[in-house]
């Protein structure tokens, strides 16, 4: 569990993600794409959910992505090669179906681009024609550009400003590529409404879309019920029934309004970091 190498990718417009190599063999021998793991940084710590996005099992390490958005990403931004994590458990989840599909369209927004590497990866060492499309605020904090490029049959960049690539959003792109071939998985993760835009943009057509839930999770092996959705009509658990689910089957906003419950309480632990941060 020692932090074994460190990178910030992005510190731009308030937006930090680092990248971490964290010791843990048993967990790089078995992890597969579109699994994560769950880790305490502290000992009275929260738990968050982490995409396993890399790993070396030579090394007996694994790679996490992060942005910082709250108190135990920031704590866990405070960490440093040489330190070691409070918990570490993993690799959890079902891992993405790999198989050849055919034409398969990725899609990542934001620190989503991170979680669509492995699958990209995989997907297209399975044989897949990969078009990757990637979207962020802005040029700045844009991550994996050239990996994806590597993992891809073609790659399109959008960003809401327009500083790089295409201004715009990633589903923009879609729709266009969708009105122009026909493909036959579409596999998209992140922010929410991302996702379910990428969901009804393909929901009309009946392409195969899958994408991977961000719900709040606490303990992570289906014991708690916090991380429920509703997927046709039914509930789930996206820790152990997830987190990869069909996009045209989940309740969106149901899922949006749940993952604000906790809005304000993380607003007032996060202001605390700041303040100690500023001692
Ligand atoms: C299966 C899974 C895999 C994930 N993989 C990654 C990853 O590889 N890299 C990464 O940076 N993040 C990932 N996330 C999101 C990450 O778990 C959250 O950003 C983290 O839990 C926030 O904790 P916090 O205490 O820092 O922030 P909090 O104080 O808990 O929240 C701060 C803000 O972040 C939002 N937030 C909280 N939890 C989530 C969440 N689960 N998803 C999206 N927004 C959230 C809150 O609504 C709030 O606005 C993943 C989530 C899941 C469920
Ligand atoms: S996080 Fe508790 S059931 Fe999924």
């Amino acid at each position: 569990m020692k932090i074994i190498k460190k990178e910030i990718l992005v510190h731009a417009q308030s937006t930090r993600i680092t990248q971490l190599a964290i010791l843990a063999p048993d967990i790089a021998k078995r992890a597969m794409p579109g699994q994560f793991v769950v880790l305490m940084t502290h000992e009275e710590g929260e738990r968050i959910p982490l995409t396993v996005v890399s790993k070396s099992e030579g090394e007996g390490t694994i790679g996490l992505i992060f942005q910082e958005v709250g108190l135990t990403t920031k704590l866990l931004g405070m960490l440093n090669v040489g330190d070691s994590l409070y918990a570490l458990a993993g690799p959890l989840g079902h891992s993405t179906k790999i198989k050849n599909y055919g034409k398969v369209i990725i899609v990542g927004g934001g620190v989503g681009i991170a979680e669509i590497y492995p699958v990209a990866q995989a997907l297209k060492n399975a044989g897949n024609h990969i078009t990757t499309i990637i979207g962020a605020r802005s040029k700045d904090i844009f991550i994996l550009e050239e990996e994806l490029k590597g993992a891809s049959d073609e790659l399109y960049i959008t960003t809401d400003d327009g500083s790089y690539g295409r201004k715009g959003f990633t589903t923009d792109v879609l729709v266009e590529l969708l009105r122009k071939d026909t493909y036959n998985l579409i596999y998209a993760v992140g922010p929410i409404p991302m996702m379910k835009k990428v969901s009804l943009a393909t929901g009309g057509s009946g392409i195969k879309t899958i994408v991977s839930l961000n719900a709040l999770m606490v303990d992570a092996t289906g014991m708690c019920g916090c991380c429920r959705v509703t997927v046709a009509g039914k509930t789930k658990f996206s820790c152990v029934d997830g987190p990869e689910f069909d996009g045209h089957l989940v309740e969106w906003e149901e899922l949006e309004k749940r993952n604000t419950v906790y809005l304000d309480k993380e607003k007032k632990a996060c202001s605390l970091v700041a303040a100690l941060n500023k001692k």
